[in-house]
Formats: C-alpha cells, sequence, structure tokens
C-alpha cells in the first residue's frame, strides 16, 4: 500500500478528463480508529487517528446545473444534473459524491454544477472509511468554489447527511470527523454528543512501539444490513431502558440495566456498548499520563466484546488477532464497523514484522487470502492542497 495521493497526478487526469483546468486539489485522509467501536451512533466516545491514505479530489465549478463525477482508479463518468439529485437516484461509488452535492444543497448552499476526479490511496471496503474521505473532500470542494467555507466539524457533519440522507447507510460522525478533524501525532477523542473533540499526543514511536495495521482482505459480508441491525437494536435498548442514548448508561448503572433487557441478545448489546465506553476513557487516560504500553489489553478486551457481545467479526479477524497476541503484541482489535476489514495492533516497533509473519502464517494454514500490512502514522486531517 503507498501512502497519500499525488495532487498533480489528480489535476492531470482531470485536464485529460475535462479539457480544462481544476480549480484546486482537495484531500481528505482514511481513518484506523483506536477505540470506540460503534459507539458513536449511541452518543458515545470515539478515539480514531487519521491515516496517510488519502483521497485527493480536483474540482472545478460549472454554471450549467450539469454535475460530472469521475474516479482516477475505475475511469468511469457519472453525469447528471444538480437538480436530479435526489436520494437513491445514483448508483454505485458516484451516490458518495453525489449525496455530498446534496447535502451541501439541502443546508443552503446554492450549488451551480461540478467537474469533480477523485483518486484514492484508501483501499476501498476494509473499513479504512474510503466513503468518509470521498464525501468529505466533495462537500470540502463543493463548498470553496461555490464560495462557501464551512467549517470542518460542519463539513463532518454535512458528510454524515450525505451518507445517511442520500446513500442510505446509517453510519454515525465518527469516521466524517477524523478525516475532517484528525492532526498529525494526535489521536482525536470525541464525544460523539457534544461533538466536542480533544487532540491527544499519539507518540508511539517515542516509546518504541508501533501500531500494525493488518488488512485481513476478508470480504466484507452483510455489512450495511447487520450495521443497521446493530444500531436498531441500541435504540431499541435505549428506549426500553428510558434513556436518551445507551450512552447514558453508566458503569455502575450496567447490572441493573441488564436485569432490566427482555432477551439475551440486547443484554450483549448493552454490555459492548457500555463497557467500550469505558475504555475509551481508559484509554484516553493512559494516552494523556504517557503510559501507552497499557493500552494494549484495553485493545485486546475491546476486541472479545466485539467478537462474543457485539458478534461483528469474522475468522479471518479472529485469527488475526489470536496470531498477534500469540506473537507478542501487547493488544490487538479490529477496527472499523466489522465483518471483516482491518485489524490493528500495539506491537513492540522491532516485533512488526514478525508479528505480521505470525498472521501470515496463521492464514496459510487455514486457507485464507494472504494479509497486507502496514504501520499506521497518525496523519493530518483533510485540506485544501493545491
Ligand atoms: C463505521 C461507521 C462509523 C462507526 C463505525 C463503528 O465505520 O461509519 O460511524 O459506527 O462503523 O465504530
Amino acid at each position: 500500500m503507498t501512502a497519500g495521493p499525488s495532487p498533480s497526478a489528480c489535476a492531470d487526469a482531470f485536464r485529460d478528463a475535462y479539457g480544462h483546468e481544476p480549480e484546486g486539489v482537495w484531500i481528505a485522509p482514511g481513518r484506523i480508529n483506536l477505540i470506540g467501536e460503534h459507539t458513536d451512533y449511541n452518543d458515545g466516545f470515539v478515539l480514531p487517528v487519521a491515516l496517510p491514505h488519502a483521497l485527493a479530489a480536483a474540482a472545478a465549478r460549472r454554471t450549467d446545473g450539469v454535475v460530472r463525477l469521475r474516479s482516477r482508479q475505475s475511469g468511469e463518468e457519472f453525469a447528471t444534473r444538480t437538480s436530479d439529485l435526489v436520494p437513491g437516484s445514483v448508483p454505485g461509488w458516484a451516490a458518495y459524491p453525489a449525496g455530498a452535492l446534496w447535502a451541501l444543497a439541502e443546508s443552503g448552499v446554492r450549488i451551480d454544477g461540478l467537474d469533480l476526479m477523485v483518486d484514492s490511496t484508501i483501499p476501498s471496503g476494509t473499513g479504512l472509511s474510503s466513503s468518509a474521505a470521498l464525501t468529505c473532500a466533495t462537500v470540502l470542494a463543493a463548498a470553496h468554489t461555490h464560495g462557501a467555507s464551512p467549517d470542518p466539524a460542519r463539513v463532518a457533519v454535512l458528510a454524515q447527511q450525505a451518507e445517511n440522507g442520500f446513500v442510505g447507510m446509517p453510519c454515525g460522525i465518527m469516521d466524517q470527523s477524523a478525516s475532517m478533524l484528525a492532526t498529525a501525532g494526535h489521536a482525536l477523542f470525541m464525544d460523539t454528543r457534544s461533538l466536542e473533540t480533544e487532540q491527544v499526543p499519539f507518540d508511539l514511536a517515542g516509546r518504541g512501539l508501533a501500531l500494525l495495521v493488518v488488512d485481513t482482505r476478508a470480504p466484507h459480508r452483510h455489512v450495511d444490513g447487520a450495521y443497521a441491525e446493530r444500531r436498531r437494536s441500541c435504540e431499541e435498548a435505549a428506549r426500553v431502558l428510558g434513556v436518551p442514548a445507551l450512552r447514558d448508561v453508566t458503569a455502575e448503572g450496567l447490572p441493573a440495566a441488564l436485569e432490566a433487557l427482555p432477551d439475551a441478545v440486547s443484554r450483549r448489546r448493552v454490555r459492548h456498548v457500555v463497557t467500550e465506553n469505558e475504555r475509551v476513557l481508559e484509554t484516553v487516560a493512559l494516552l494523556r499520563s504517557g503510559d501507552v504500553h497499557r493500552v494494549g489489553p484495553l485493545f485486546t478486551a475491546s476486541h472479545a466484546s466485539m467478537r462474543d457481545d457485539y458478534e461483528i467479526t469474522v475468522p479471518e479477524v479472529d485469527t488475526a488477532v489470536d496470531a498477534l497476541l500469540a506473537a507478542g503484541a501487547l493488544g490487538a482489535r479490529m477496527t472499523g464497523g466489522g465483518f471483516g476489514g482491518c485489524v490493528i495492533a500495539l506491537v513492540e516497533a522491532q516485533e512488526r514484522e514478525s508479528c505480521l509473519e505470525a498472521v501470515r502464517a496463521a492464514y496459510r494454514e487455514r486457507g485464507f487470502a494472504e494479509p497486507a500490512g502496514f504501520t499506521a502514522l497518525p496523519a493530518q486531517g483533510a485540506r485544501r492542497v493545491v
């Protein structure tokens, strides 16, 4: 995997495709979440970092109501008119940038038309938030070319609305916030109820550690339906418990909440969310005090909770986590929405390769596809680069 996309190559592709100059190039990164999974739509806490892997968008405003969307990877063009941008009308990848234009228009920015070329180094379908990068970069590019300058937190909200209201994916606000608000060298601690954020220093190299990301290459299975189903069961549990969101169930209140729930499945879902919020707070406290080594067991506990209580892992993911721990990782967990995607591990820097090799060996033994790996370095959030 290479890191960031080349803004000038994206601008060149724009010129080749459309025969005129882009007005600029905007970059939005992918992310990994350190801890706090499936907590964002429960008004809880998350702790993502932005990756160097990013999406570049070259764009120019048009004045004739036409929207042309192209991806450098696929070479396909999707063309429509601004007046035709209605939810459900755009298929495939183009739904994300189209949804970004729709959300911006819904917020009151008049969109006159747009030519857009996107180029990405975020592998799609691996849980590294390639779609959030696409919607964030498009909102930014379309806003700036139309004389609007929403602040980064507002862009994140519009990008989430694009997914919720146009694409039909009921995601929370974590991925878009990571892409817009993260800063190099930090993890982004976010309270998804108040939308307050704190940049928490995340310097692993200084402590001889590294964050290994393993792309399990497990195909996402039933992701959207299962995601929506988890969200619904959390909302239903909150209703039964008489709280606005599961965020309002504290660790002390958990035993009573579990007793009040009518079935074993909702008890498991609630236990995951409540304990995961606690783990985020503990992780943040350890990072603030510089006690990074002790974060490892929290990662591993988070994984067990996703596997046993939230039931969103798959054999490839569990195999990777087990192999990493057996090879000496301080902690390991699946990151992102689940059902495949990537695993992260906190490892001693000099053990990166042996840990990755342990996963490769375990995969060979089970006949899984060869996994990929890289070291995550917390990168900067979205910005205009040209
Ligand atoms: C996906 C969603 C996020 C979040 C994670 C799980 O990435 O887009 O909003 O819910 O899953 O933590």
